[in-house]
C-alpha cells in the first residue's frame, strides 16, 4: 500500500510517499480502515515528526507507518469483538496510542476511538474533526462551560478555535474570540458575539473577566491571563509551560481554577459532534487540502501558524 515515510533521517529529512506492507493482523477490537482523508495537527510536526525522523531508519519495514492521527474512511475488515460497526461503514476518528498512522491507504484502529461519519460531510471534512473538535469539546467541558456563562477563546481562528467558537455557541455561552484583525469577520461568522484583535495591543488587563478563559494557542498561562478570569472561574489551556503546570494546584487557593486539556478520542464524543454537525450547529473549516504525496507541504502549511481552520490530506480519492 501507499504510505508516508521519511526520505532518510535527521532534521532535514522530508515526508515522502512510499510503498510498504499493509497491516495484516487485526486485534479483536480493531477495524481495518481504507483511509480517504486525514488531517494535520501542530503536534504532528512539534513532537512526532522529529521523533519519527530520528527513529525511522530503525523502524522502516518493521513497524506500521507512523504519521497522521485524524482519519475518515471505510471499514473493510473487523475484529471478532467489534459489534457496533460493519464492513462498509464510513467512519471517522483518531487514536494517539501511539498513532493512528492515517497517512497510509490502510490502517487499524480500535473501535472505541471511532464513530460513524456524519452523513452530510465529505471524507475530507470529517477527517478535519476528530482531534481538534474533540479538544474543543473536552476543553469546554473541563472548564465547566454551560449556557449563560461567558467564555473567552484565545485563538478563535485556528484548527481548535474554529470548533471551540461554534461548540460554545451551541452550548449557549456568550463567546468572545481573540484573533487577528484579518480573521475578525470570519470569527463573527462562526458565531463569536465579540472579537478582540490581539494585534491592537495587550488586551489581557483590560478585556474584563470571563467565567472561562480557553486558551487554544498554548501561548498563555494562568499568570498572563489572571485579570481575565472571574472569581471561581476557569483557565483551560491546550498546552502551557512547565512553570504554569507547577502552579496549577495552588491556583485554587485564590478562588480560580485551571487545567490543561489532553484530548482523547471516544465514540460518544464523536457522536456528540456528529449530532451538532447534522443539526447545522457545527461545520468544519478547511484551510487547505493536499494530496497524500504532498504531506510535507501540508505539514509546512500547518507550521506557519497562520491557518484558518484545518489542513486536510486527501489519502484516497
Ligand atoms: N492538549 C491537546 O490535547 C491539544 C489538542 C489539540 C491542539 N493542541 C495545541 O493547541 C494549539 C493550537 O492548535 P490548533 O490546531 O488550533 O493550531 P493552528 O490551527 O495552527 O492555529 C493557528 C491559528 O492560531 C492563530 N493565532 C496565532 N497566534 C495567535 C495569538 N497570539 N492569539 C490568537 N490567535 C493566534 C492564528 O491566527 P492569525 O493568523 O490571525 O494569527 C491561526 O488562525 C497547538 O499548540 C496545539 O499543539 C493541544
Amino acid at each position: 500500500m501507499k504510505a508516508i515515510t521519511t526520505s532518510g533521517w535527521g532534521l532535514s529529512a522530508e515526508l515522502v510517499l512510499n510503498t510498504i506492507s499493509a497491516p495484516t493482523r487485526l486485534g479483536a477490537n480493531d477495524v481495518l480502515v481504507q483511509v480517504h482523508g486525514a488531517s494535520v495537527n501542530p503536534k504532528d510536526w512539534k513532537l512526532n515528526y522529529h521523533a519519527a525522523v530520528a527513529f525511522t531508519p530503525l523502524l522502516v519495514n518493521k513497524l506500521p507507518p507512523f504519521f497522521g492521527d485524524d482519519l475518515a474512511g471505510v471499514i473493510i475488515d473487523k475484529g471478532s469483538k467489534v459489534r457496533d460497526f460493519e464492513i462498509g461503514d464510513a467512519v471517522y476518528g483518531m487514536d494517539m496510542r501511539p498513532r493512528t498512522a492515517s497517512l497510509a491507504e490502510l490502517t487499524r484502529i480500535d473501535q472505541k476511538r471511532i464513530a460513524k461519519k456524519p452523513p452530510s460531510l465529505t471524507f475530507q471534512q470529517a477527517a478535519s474533526m476528530p482531534l481538534a473538535a474533540q479538544t474543543a469539546l473536552q476543553g469546554l467541558r473541563k472548564g465547566k462551560a454551560e449556557a449563560g456563562k461567558s467564555v473567552l477563546i484565545i485563538g478563535a481562528s485556528g484548527g481548535v478555535g474554529t470548533f471551540a467558537v461554534q461548540i460554545a455557541k451551541a452550548m449557549g455561552l456568550h463567546v468572545t474570540g481573540v484573533c487577528s484583525g484579518r480573521n475578525a469577520d470570519f470569527a463573527r461568522e462562526l458565531g463569536a458575539d465579540e472579537i478582540i484583535d490581539y494585534t491592537q495591543g495587550d488586551y489581557r488587563n483590560t478585556a474584563g473577566s470571563f467565567d472561562l478563559v480557553f486558551d487554544v494557542t498554548s501561548y498563555e498561562s494562568p499568570r498572563t491571563c489572571d485579570a481575565l478570569i472571574a472569581e471561581d472561574g476557569w483557565f483551560i489551556s491546550t498546552g502551557g509551560d512547565t512553570r504554569s503546570m507547577l502552579i496549577t494546584p495552588f491556583y485554587r487557593v485564590f478562588g480560580k481554577h485551571c487545567g490543561t486539556v489532553v484530548v482523547e478520542s471516544w465514540t460518544r464524543d464523536l457522536d456528540t459532534l456528529s449530532e451538532l454537525v447534522e443539526s447545522g450547529k457545527l461545520r468544519p473549516i478547511i484551510d487547505s487540502v493536499f494530496p497524500l504525496a504532498q504531506s510535507q507541504q501540508a505539514y509546512d502549511r500547518s507550521r506557519t501558524g497562520r491557518c484558518r481552520g484545518k489542513v486536510v490530506i486527501e489519502v484516497m480519492a
